[in-house]
This record gives structure tokens, sequence and C-alpha cells, in this order.
């Protein structure tokens, strides 16, 4: 009897590993029903994020998947955005049309809510690509719904690999870490992909070859996608390839064997100037705080992508 489809909210800030990440979703319905689609800003302020989600719902021929704006900076402090990363527009490398379809009138923040108390409880799974404003935002205003949520899968933080936006500090957590420190301290069940899992999924000449080889828009703007995002990471780290950063969040709900990880006790640091933003990640179990978060450290690489451009392909 195959099972009904995962029930999620996608919470982003595209950026082109976000896009793909949406594609992988949107290309899996037997698996995935994405309910709607929140943007925060992070990689490029709000009315960019909100554009670029909407052209990838368009570039999936998904027009009909409600795209909501969230909030346009972080709890407390300044916004800090990485066009050095994913350029001006935030989705630089393919040439996509803007996007006809609308975005919804409701405020993301109020989306999360309404369906999260809509649902059977433990029904819908969260699943933050960006800074983590808008759910510590809806879990702030409406407590009621912490217990609602089945699993919140997000993409943020680092131990191993440390900082890619400071020595010590992930970019999504380090955007918000007040929001980050609300959302591990919530009591839910959370699922983290970290940059020591992500920067084991590098777009390989070869991998980026297939996606350019499925000979569809979605293949071709994939490539270019990640053609561009690669320089960031391959001047800084001598990488091969680009990380897919975010990708990861939907394949752990694809295929969750793919990846291994620890249920370890994770914190932020919201107060030094020198480490902000950083995950304290008791991987060694050292400390006596409890684990709050299964904290992922590898994939299998090779499985990742094929199932990654095998869905694509569907689009
Ligand atoms: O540090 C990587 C994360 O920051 C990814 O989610 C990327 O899209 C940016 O938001
Ligand atoms: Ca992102």
């Amino acid at each position: 009897m195959p099972k009904d489809p995962r029930k999620i909210i996608i919470d982003t800030d595209p950026g082109q590993d976000d896009a793909i990440a949406i594609l992988l979703a949107l290309a899996s319905p037997e698996d995935i029903e994405v309910l709607g689609i929140t943007t925060v800003a992070g990689n490029v302020p709000l009315d960019l994020t909100s554009k670029n989600a909407r052209i990838v719902c368009e570039l999936a021929g998904r027009p009909d998947v409600p795209v909501f704006a969230g909030c346009d900076a972080p709890l407390v402090r300044r916004l800090v955005t990485a066009e050095h990363v994913h350029g001006k527009s935030g989705l630089d490398g393919p040439d996509l049309p803007d996007p006809e379809m609308p975005l919804q009138d409701q405020h993301g923040v109020d989306f999360i809510i309404e369906t999260l108390r809509r649902e059977p409880a433990g029904t819908v799974t969260l699943c933050p690509l960006g800074p983590l404003t808008n759910i510590a935002t809806a879990f702030d205003r409406a407590p009621d719904i912490l217990e609602r949520v089945q699993e919140i899968v997000l993409m943020g933080g680092a131990y191993f690999e440390v900082g890619n936006i400071t020595p010590t500090a992930e970019f999504n957590i380090y955007v918000d870490p007040e929001a980050a420190e609300i959302v591990l301290k919530s009591g839910a069940k959370i699922t983290m992909m970290p940059l020591d899992v992500t920067h084991k999924a590098l777009v390989t000449r070869a991998r980026n070859e297939a996606f350019r080889a499925l000979g569809t828009p979605v293949g071709k703007a994939v490539a270019e996608m990640t053609d561009f995002f690669e320089r960031f990471d391959r001047e800084k780290y001598g990488s091969d390839g680009a990380p897919l950063h975010d990708p990861t969040v939907i394949a752990w709900l694809l295929a969750p064997r793919l990846f291994t990880g620890r249920f370890i006790n994770v914190e932020v640091e919201t107060q030094s100037k020198l480490t902000l933003g950083m995950t304290v990640a008791d991987w060694w179990r050292v400390t006596d705080r409890a684990p709050n978060a299964m904290f992922i450290g590898d994939l299998d690489a090779e499985r990742f992508f094929s199932i990654l451009t095998e869905r694509l392909a569907r689009l």
C-alpha cells in the first residue's frame, strides 16, 4: 500500500541551491506534497527571494504552488546577504523569465501558523533552507503550533567544517542566530543538514554534464545555476564543484538511508562577536546537555546525485 506523500512547507531564500531543492521536491509528487513555499530574506533581500521562488515554480511547470513572502529582516539584527555567492539577482546563471504567477497576499508566517493549525497534528514537516526568521517568528507568535510540527528538516550549521560566512559560522545560522536559538530550543523533532554533509555533495564536472545531458529546460537551468554557484566554493575551498546544500534536505525526505549522523546536543552562539552564529555541536558527547537534533555528517554522494538527476528528468 503506497504511503501518502509527506506534506511539507519549504521556507527558503533562493539562491541557486534552494532552487534545486524546490525542483527536487516538485519533481517528487508521489513522495512529497508541497503545501506552500514561504520566502525569507537571506541570500538576497525578500523581494528577490520571493521573485526567485516563483521563477523556480514556473520553471517546474507548477505555477499552482502558493508562494508567500515572509520576514524581510532577522529578528533583531541587520540583514546580511550573499550576493557574492549567488549573484545580484540571487539566481544568476540561467536566463529565466520573470514570474507571471502572483505572490500570495497572506504573510508567510501566518501561512505557517494557519497550516499547522489546520492540518492534523504531526502531519506537516517544515523544511527551512535559509535563515530561520520565519520559523522562529511563527513559534513565538503561536506557541500552540510547536507540538503540531511533524519534523523540522533544515539546512544550517556546521561542526567539523566550521564557517562559510565567518571563520566559525554557517550563513543561514549567522544571519539570524536568535531565530536559530529559538528553533533549536523549541523541543521540535529536528534534523540538521550542516556544511559537514553538504560540502560532500559537490557538483563535479561529470555531475554538471549529467544535468545538461537531460536536454530539458530544467536540466539546462540547473547546470547553469551550478556553473555559476560553484565559483565561490572553488575559489575559497578549492572544491571540486558547487556544494548542493539545500537539496540534501529534500533528499533526506526521499531517501534518509543515504545519510548518517548523530542525535546530539546542538546550541548556537548569540553573544560573542568573535563566534556569533557558531553551532556548537556536541558530536563527541562530552557535555551533559540534552540531545536536541539529528546532526547529519555524511551521505552517499553518488546515490544522492543519481536520485537528484533522475527526479529532475521528470520535470
Ligand atoms: O550556507 C549555505 C546556506 O546559505 C544555503 O542555504 C544557501 O542557500 C545559503 O542560504
Ligand atoms: Ca538557502
